[in-house]
């Protein structure tokens, strides 16, 4: 295609060095796509003529019929997934494909077609996290009352409800989500007529083109149309913070499911056995969600270190552009339905977590906040008198409620009968009302507004 100028082919190594085909054949259906609507506009422009423009059309649903029945045929001479198709147009139509490429580069024409591969990324994201976070809020919804311990350091701190729990997830996804609409939004101008770097003599309507392929409009500047890949960074961006955050709640189920802590059995469906321990039920694919996610902020790495101190325009380092993206996309596309199918099916195992809510003095902050109520004690000094009944506790071996009330007010005299009442944890996940806080009532109002935000229920009248 760019034999011209040359007197000798490339070597092996060039040919094999210069080969993207063998990762952005992904790209064929964005490729085709892009071209139906360039030569649809060079048509329109009479540009080429309507006849030459037709068999074009023709030829590219040709070649996409085959290549959706056969695959893309990898040849490393043709480079790449525009001249495959380009090379492949020639023999079917003949000379006429060869006026497919006028007003347009490889430049322009891969830089809209990743653009429209990174857009249609981001919704299938979307979709695959509403559906995350139909499951959280279902099990949140079941969960509301069911109290486990919270903890801070991993330490046991307060007590929670599962529900309350599973929300905190429901508000990363929806944090995510917004991330990549955000970057969706952001990326939607159509590069195509920027042509090599500097646009084109030739009468091209970029509206129209922009338009067809479902763009808010065609971008600005042509040197930062064939150089830029923020689009992509953005997205492989909030792809890594999405990954962090599926690593986290992974972590929790595997935790859950360790038999110290025994407060989930994970689904058989995703669970794996072992070859030697004939007991075992491993949370592989919990592991490997919290893997993944570091393959995909290397993904995310990778690219910015491709484009930093890259000059303008276009320069063949950007041809790496493709894998970590394409990378990222299927690690993460893994990841979010493994962790939906766990949320959906886990058994979370109740007693154990509130049997285990009960021990390591989850309601000794009730105690202090009950001394600050009822007795106007000034919260550091409740602290201290807490921390005493604390200790006493400790060194019997017993919960603070099964401390009799004698030894109570022996620590301070203010303490009556009535603190027994806030030292239950059902008082205590009760007690914290507060906007977002764990309280039961609270929760099921959470869970209210999202299933309405994710349209499982109608919202009260506007
Ligand atoms: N295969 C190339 C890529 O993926 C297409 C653009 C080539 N442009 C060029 N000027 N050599 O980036």
């Amino acid at each position: 295609m760019w034999g011209g100028r040359f007197a000798a082919g490339p070597s092996a190594i060039m040919r094999e060095i210069n080969a993207s085909i063998p990762f952005d054949k992904a790209l064929w259906r964005q490729d085709i796509a892009a071209s139906k609507a360039h030569v649809a506009m060079l048509a329109r422009q009479a540009i080429v003529s309507g006849e030459d423009a037709a068999a074009i059309a023709a030829g590219l649903d040709t070649i996409a019929a085959e290549y959706a029945a056969d695959g893309v045929p990898e040849d490393w001479d043709l480079e790449d997934i525009h001249m495959t198709t380009e090379s492949r147009l020639a023999m079917l139509i003949g000379p006429a494909a060869g006026r497919l490429h006028t007003a347009r580069s490889r430049n322009d024409q891969v830089a809209t077609d990743f653009r429209l591969w990174v857009r249609e990324a981001c919704e299938q994201v979307d979709a695959g996290l509403a559906a995350l976070q139909v499951a959280l809020v279902t099990r949140a919804g079941e969960h509301a009352d069911s109290i486990m311990p919270g903890f801070t350091h991993l330490q046991t701190a307060q007590p929670v409800t599962l529900g309350h729990h599973l929300m905190a997830y429901y508000e990363m996804a929806r944090r995510d989500r917004s991330r990549f609409a955000d970057a969706r939004t952001r990326m939607n101008q159509c590069p195509l007529g920027a042509a090599a770097l500097a646009g084109t003599g030739f009468p091209i309507d970029r509206a129209m083109t922009a338009t067809a392929l479902g763009f808010d409009g065609p971008t600005a500047n042509s040197l930062d149309s064939v150089s830029d890949r923020d689009f992509a960074i953005d997205y492989l961006m909030a792809a890594a913070q999405c990954s962090l955050h599926l690593s986290r709640l992974a972590e929790e189920f595997i935790i859950w499911a360790s038999q110290p802590f025994g407060f989930v059995t994970l689904p058989d469906s995703l669970s794996t056995g072992s070859s030697i321990m004939p007991q075992k039920k491993n949370p592989d694919a919990a592991e490997l969600v919290r893997g993944h996610s570091g393959r995909i902020a290397g993904c995310l790495v990778s690219l910015m270190m491709t484009m930093k101190g890259l000059p303008l325009a276009y320069s063949k380092d950007m041809q790496d552009d493709k894998p970590p993206v394409f990378e990222a996309a299927s690690l993460l596309g893994l990841s979010i339905a493994a962790m939906t199918g766990m949320v959906a099916e886990a058994t979370f195992r109740t007693l154990r977590m509130r049997a285990a809510a009960e021990l390591g003095y989850a309601t000794a902050t009730d105690l202090a906040d009950w001394l600050v109520r009822q007795a106007g004690i000034p919260f550091r000094e409740a602290h201290h008198i807490t921390g005493a009944a604390v200790k006493l506790a400790e060194s019997r071996g017993v919960a603070l409620d099964a401390l009799p009330l004698a030894d109570l007010t022996a620590i301070d005299a203010r303490i009556d009968e009535r603190v027994y009442a806030a030292l239950s944890v059902e008082a205590s996940v009760a007690a914290r009302a507060s906007h977002g806080g764990t309280a039961p009532v609270e929760v099921r109002k959470r869970v209210a507004e999202a299933r309405v935000a994710l349209g499982l229920n109608e919202g009260p009248p506007a």
